[in-house]
């Protein structure tokens, strides 16, 4: 089955208001001729709707970052689901490292979050990946198995078009150092017979699975010639318009 890859741009917490809207106008325009690759951009929550009206018409969805597993309550400072998909979101990112590392963020309520976002309506990527420490200790496929098995909780097969998991190593993330596309290819094909076993080899055949963790303009396309890389969620070379834009030629390539 073939799959068409996604390339995301996770912003984090940056730009403005005035340069998130420039840098997703540079990006429709770039991706205006493109066909064959799905395109997202994830700005900070306050300025969705600015980016939203940017997008409007374009092939370029939006996404938001992160969710908090209920549609309304007192929660305050958190974001709901069905928030995100009135603002225009088709996506949201959920169990990112920064989040599990940083917030102490369980696969519990990761797996919370998903099904309270598929809930909404909204398009999952999960992220899943080690630290340099478990992958020295050789326990990378340990830690992929549990992150999957507890984010995937419960998970139900006919909402498998829906998914998406990023496989992002934390040891690649912001530093320079990407996986290589063996190493990357190698994680990837373990995800993939992991989702197999716990949904369906069907669904594991359709899985798009995103590779992040330092993706540029000049790694892109050997990572992503790798037959279980089906695109890249990129952070900080996300953040230009142009590095962005050649990442994302690089997936149709
Ligand atoms: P970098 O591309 O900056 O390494 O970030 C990757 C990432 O965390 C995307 O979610």
């Amino acid at each position: 089955m073939p799959r068409t890859p996604i390339v995301a741009g996770n912003w984090k917490m940056f730009t403005t208001a005035r340069t998130g809207r420039e840098l997703a106008a540079a990006i429709v325009k770039g991706c205006a001729s493109l066909s064959g690759v799905h395109v997202g951009v994830f700005p900070p929550f306050p300025y969705l709707n600015v980016v939203a009206d940017v997008l409007k018409g374009s092939s370029v969805a939006l996404g938001g970052q992160n969710c908090y597993p209920a549609n309304e309550g007192a929660y305050t400072g958190e974001v709901s689901p069905t928030m995100l998909k009135d603002v225009g979101c088709r996506y949201v990112i959920i169990g990112h490292s920064e989040r599990r590392h940083g917030l102490g963020e369980t696969d519990e309520f990761v797996n919370r979050k998903l099904h309270a976002a598929l809930d909404a309506g909204l398009d999952v990527i999960l992220c899943v990946g080690e630290t340099i420490e478990q992958r020295k200790a050789g326990k990378t496929e340990v830690v992929l198995e549990g992150q999957l098995a507890g984010g995937l909780a419960a998970f139900r097969a006919d909402l498998a078009p829906r998914l998406t998991i990023a496989y992002e190593p934390c040891w690649a993330i912001g530093t320079g150092v990407n996986a290589t596309p063996e190493q990357a290819q190698a994680a990837h094909a373990f995800i993939r017979r992991g989702y197999a076993d716990l949904v369906s080899p069907q669904a594991a055949a359709g899985l798009t699975i995103q590779y992040g963790g330092s993706v540029k303009p000049d790694n892109a396309a050997a990572l992503m010639a790798q037959p279980d890389v089906d695109g890249a969620l990129v952070g900080g070379a996300s953040l230009k318009a142009d590095s962005f834009l050649a990442i994302v030629r690089a997936a149709v390539a």
